[in-house]
């Protein structure tokens, strides 16, 4: 049975990388798409291509949002709920990284990191839950709602400190929400991809004056591209999953750090002279 006909998904960060993917599989599944997004002319000409090239019955709009908005937040889940009915899937998706020692890390680098990648997905909760608990079933569920974490939410990625906090503070939220959730039969899941080549690798703040993180690591030959990572997560949806690792190696990285922390501590150390390399003392 496909889960996605007909139904009503809000996808956050839908104009580009995994959310413009997710976006591309929910209406190739024939689903009712809404791609919010800060880049309101990226979700909008990304709509405009999907609905378009669209061969069953679904559909894309886009709308403009800043996740950090509350108030912006909560009117996106009442349009969307008033035009088509319900809203049955919440992708919290839209999320930004910063890269580099955490002593170049200023103020505003901690605020934009909650703001957007934790304060973000609480907006788009506190927003579309109630809602998907006060709407009826449809086969055995009132609504799911899918985090975008990542794999830097469940074990140390030095480097990515704040990026990292941030995501494992997102899986938490969602295998606790998870739990309350399950008695109103609304789902709550969390993606966590390993790395994916999509354009946050470019986007991405960079601290001090370290450099581009390409020039110091290497561009990788190969990544997973958004396609397999959107494929893999609504896999997981699907089957919901309360974790959805997305890559082999995020698979693997995950279980030796549950099994055997102090394995992947070579591979830690490494990260933490290559990403957060200590200033010289003059
Ligand atoms: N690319 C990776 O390697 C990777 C790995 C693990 C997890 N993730 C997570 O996947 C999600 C998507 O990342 P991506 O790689 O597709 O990045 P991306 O930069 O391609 O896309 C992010 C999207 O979020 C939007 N956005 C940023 N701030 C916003 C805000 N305040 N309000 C609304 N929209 C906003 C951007 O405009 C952009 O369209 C993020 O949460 C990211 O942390 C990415």
């Amino acid at each position: 049975m496909n889960p996605f006909a007909g139904r009503v998904a809000l996808v956050t960060g839908g104009a580009s990388g995994i959310g413009a993917a997710l976006g591309a599989a929910l209406v190739a599944a024939g689903a009712r798409v809404v791609l919010a997004d800060i880049d309101h002319a990226g979700a909008s000409n990304h709509a405009g291509a999907l609905t378009q090239n669209s061969s069953g019955s679904g559909t894309a709009s886009a709308v403009s949002l800043d996740v950090t908005d509350r108030a912006a937040f909560a009117r996106v889940v009442a349009d969307a709920v008033q035009q088509h009915g319900r809203l049955d899937y919440l992708f919290n998706n839209a999320g930004i990284a910063v890269i580099g020692n955490t002593l170049n890390m200023a103020p505003s680098d901690w605020d934009r990191l909650l703001d957007v990648n934790v304060r973000g997905v609480v907006h788009g909760i506190e927003a579309a839950y109630p809602v998907m608990v006060a709407q009826p079933e449809q086969a055995g569920f009132r609504g799911h709602i899918v985090n975008t974490a990542s794999l830097a939410g469940l074990l140390p990625v030095p480097g990515f400190t704040g990026y990292a906090m941030t995501k494992h503070a997102v899986v938490g939220l969602s295998v606790s929400l998870r739990e309350e959730a399950r008695r109103h039969r609304v789902r709550v899941s969390a993606v966590c991809p390993s790395v994916i080549g999509t354009p946050m690798a470019d986007t991405a703040r960079v601290l001090g004056e370290e450099g581009l993180l390409i020039d110091r690591v290497g561009r990788p030959t190969w990544l997973p591209d958004a396609d397999y990572c959107a494929s893999k997560a609504l896999a997981g949806v699907r089957r919901n999953k309360a974790l959805i690792p997305v890559t082999a190696s995020a698979h693997i990285g995950w279980r030796l750090y549950r099994l055997w922390p102090g394995l992947l501590r070579p591979v830690t150390r490494r990260m933490a002279r290559e990403l957060a390399p200590v200033p010289e003392r003059h």
